[in-house]
């Protein structure tokens, strides 16, 4: 039987080394190195450096002096500091599965990193957009300055920013940075309220610092020794032998094979809070985790929390875990008291606790799956600008060039992007798809190639779409290249106005009687209706907006050889005009799913957004049931040579 545990807990254990740290996200801040390395004092966690989750900050070491004192993970030798004005936010990104509840714990070590001998230090921490503690760091103490601060959070995007906040008690900095998923633990975090820790202990002596964790705790919670003080009026018992159940809350063994009962022949054990310990907010929670592992004889008693009406008797089974969670309000610090009841043979045990305030998510989040949008555009195209945290709350941090809703809700969503002059290279990314509350995407003046992605242009008629790389708007541009540009505006106010003009060619084709006028009666009603359209008829009239022939059309872009794109209007393709200009002619098919009307409809809403258009229009074409718009077209190369076959070494 012995033999057989052994051989059960050798073969745990390889398991859990083998595949273990799971989800976990280690991160060294400011560990200036490019590898990642396992430290062995941290239970072989495998810790990375911390440039990919933060772009704010310098990288810094602790004085050798304090590297020597404290807990010695390496981790705790760097940080990142961030020297910022009183007010400023300085986060970092960590990636989350929207969802799953999660430990996040930020470290600090202080160290005199800067020489200044700060005495303390404070700053505020925020998860995702809420409070969550205030950083208070005592450089003085035993501890050089160490503390952590950790919560329990359901993730609610693919990322999950943690933020300090300079709050004028010093430069904020962080250690280290660590994110650890807690399976199907029963933490009571949800969308609306995360945990904040204010205490986890586990009963017993301390042998220095030393921290029960990963890889005797799965999830790497930090169990701290709660060591025995003379007015605790108890005594520690310990038993190596296993514990049968993991219990729901899954806490280590190590963890529970101490506990404190009372001394002598004493039926109650009473502890509380220091008062010199940080304010514990009113509204908590306490989690009780009691084993009986001394005897299987009777051991019954009540519970108090804060003073609160006691529980009905328990008994907590021999060898087996029991957990036990209150809500608790009313009460500054906490007081847990067991009283044995009159049939019980033993006193009251208790092997471990866990004290946790709450962070209430009242504030206005980006929605998620814009957030997500955003941070998959951010690292496509590795943004930086002051892209960090949540993209729309609070607004005094709200990113450059993006501007959201704010109608009262508890939810913003992104209307609106201007990555104008950002440097952007490559394509036009599908992310921007996902951003389905958009009414206004500027991607002018950057290097960007390529066609629009259909599933944007689908959407175009309700985004005001800039984007030019050339011409006059862009000279202060630091690059001077001529850019590709292939399906240049999609929801310009001249594009919607040539579709007006077409419609009501079309119309007037199948009414014959307004064959005879110019333009249909109808243009009069339908400008009246917003007073900016008049000018774009007037600008329709000109004369340099040529009619092309369905024959001309074929002719100049080569029977419709080089398709340059495709869009729920239809097909575009590439032609050259007899003088060589390159032209982009977007072809209505017939199985359009837009119909005329429905552009019109679109025409409307849009002609309203008061929008400078981009590239020429050279004409258009309406003949046989083919409509056609043509748009200058401007490329890096020369596609006019490429289309007549005399050239193909640039392609
Ligand atoms: C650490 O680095 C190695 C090699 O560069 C890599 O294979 C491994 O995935 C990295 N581990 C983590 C946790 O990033
Ligand atoms: C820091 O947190 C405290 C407590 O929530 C709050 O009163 C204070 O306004 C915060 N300071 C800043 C600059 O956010
Ligand atoms: C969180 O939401 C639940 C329902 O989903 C509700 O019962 C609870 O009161 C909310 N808590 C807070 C702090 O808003
Ligand atoms: C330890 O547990 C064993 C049973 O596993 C029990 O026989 C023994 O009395 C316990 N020792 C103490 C000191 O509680
Ligand atoms: C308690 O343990 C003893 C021996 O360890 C066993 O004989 C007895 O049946 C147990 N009693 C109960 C109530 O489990
Ligand atoms: C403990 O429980 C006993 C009876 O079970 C009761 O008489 C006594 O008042 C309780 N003590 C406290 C401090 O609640
Ligand atoms: C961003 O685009 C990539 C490539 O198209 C896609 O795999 C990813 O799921 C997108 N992310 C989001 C959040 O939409
Ligand atoms: C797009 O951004 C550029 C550069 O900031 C600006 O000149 C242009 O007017 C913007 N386009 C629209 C349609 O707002």
């Amino acid at each position: 039987m012995g033999l057989l545990v052994f051989v059960a807990v050798l073969v745990l254990e390889a398991a859990v080394l083998a595949f273990g740290q799971t989800g976990f996200v280690s991160i060294d801040c400011g560990f200036a190195g490019d590898d990642n390395y396992s430290d062995d004092l941290a239970g072989g966690i495998t810790y990375v450096p911390d440039g990919a989750y933060v772009d704010a900050g310098e990288n810094r070491k602790v004085t050798t002096v304090y590297r020597k004192k404290g807990p010695r993970y390496k981790t705790l030798d760097t940080l990142r500091s961030f020297p910022s004005g009183q007010g400023q936010r300085s986060c970092y990104s960590l990636p989350t599965s929207p969802g799953t509840k999660y430990i996040v714990r930020l470290e600090f070590l202080y160290g005199n990193y800067d020489g200044l001998d700060y005495l303390s230090l404070s700053f505020n921490l925020t998860l995702g957009v809420n409070h969550w503690n205030i950083v208070n760091l005592d450089t003085d103490d035993d501890m050089y300055g160490y503390r952590a601060y950790a919560a329990v959070f359901e993730a609610w995007a693919n990322w999950a920013p943690v933020c300090l906040i300079n709050t004028g008690g010093g430069t904020p900095f962080v250690s280290t940075v660590e994110l650890r998923p807690l399976g199907s633990l029963p933490y009571p975090a949800m969308g609306n309220q995360s945990l904040s820790l204010y205490e986890r202990k586990s009963m017993r002596r301390s042998a220095d610092d030393e921290i029960i964790r990963y890889p005797d705790d799965p999830y790497d919670r930090y169990w701290y020794a709660r060591e025995l003080k003379a007015d605790d009026h108890a005594s520690i018992i310990s038993n190596t032998s296993a514990i049968l159940s993991k219990g729901s809350f899954e806490v280590p063994s190590r963890v529970l094979q101490t506990a404190f009962v009372p001394a002598g022949s004493s039926k109650e054990l009473a502890l509380q809070s220091k008062t010199s310990d940080t304010p514990l907010p009113r509204d908590h929670s306490v989690i009780l985790h009691l084993v009986d592992f001394q005897s299987n004889a009777t051991r019954e008693f009540t519970v108090s929390i804060d003073s609160g009406t006691p529980t009905s008797p328990i008994n907590p089974p021999y060898l087996e875990v029991m957990s036990i969670f209150y809500w608790s309000s009313g009460s500054e610090g906490w007081s847990i008291k067991l009283n044995a009841t009159a049939a019980s043979a033993l006193p009251p045990i208790l092997n471990a606790y866990e004290v946790y305030s709450r962070i209430i998510h009242d504030n206005p989040t980006t929605f998620p799956q814009d957030f997500n949008a955003i941070m998959a555009i951010k690292y496509e195209y590795g943004i930086k600008k002051n892209w960090m945290g949540d993209p729309c709350f609070p607004p005094e941090f709200a990113w450059e060039g993006v501007q959201c809703s704010n109608d009262g809700d508890r939810t913003m969503r992104i209307i609106s992007l201007d990555l104008s002059y950002s440097e952007l290279h490559g394509l036009i990314s599908n992310n921007f798809t996902s951003l389905t509350a958009l009414k206004y995407l500027n991607l002018s003046c950057n290097q960007l190639d390529g066609t629009i992605p259909d599933s944007l242009r689908r959407n175009n008629g309700l985004v005001v779409f800039s984007y030019e790389s050339d011409g006059d708007m862009c000279k202060k541009s630091r690059s001077k290249n001529r850019v590709t540009l292939a399906v240049s505006v999609v929801a310009s106010v001249l594009v919607v106005s040539v579709l007006v003009l077409a419609y009501l060619i079309w119309r007037a084709k199948r009414k014959p009687h307004y064959l005879s006028t110019d333009h249909p009666p109808t243009v009069p009603e339908l400008m009246e209706a917003s007073g900016h359209r008049t000018n774009h008829w007037d600008h329709l009239q000109r004369p340099e907006n040529r009619r092309f022939t369905y024959e001309e059309l074929e002719k100049f872009t080569d029977n419709f050889k080089r398709l340059i794109g495709h869009g729920g209007f239809g097909n575009v393709y590439y032609g050259c005009l007899e003088d060589n200009t390159e032209i982009a002619v977007k072809m209505r098919s017939e199985s359009s799913s837009h119909g005329l009307d429905e552009f019109l409809a679109e025409v409307q809403s849009l002609t309203k957004v008061h929008h400078r258009n981009l590239v020429s229009l050279h004409g258009y074409c309406w003949e046989k049931d083919h409509l056609a718009l043509v748009y200058e077209y401007m490329s890096s190369g020369n596609l006019c040579d490429y289309l007549r076959g005399l050239s193909i070494a640039n392609f």
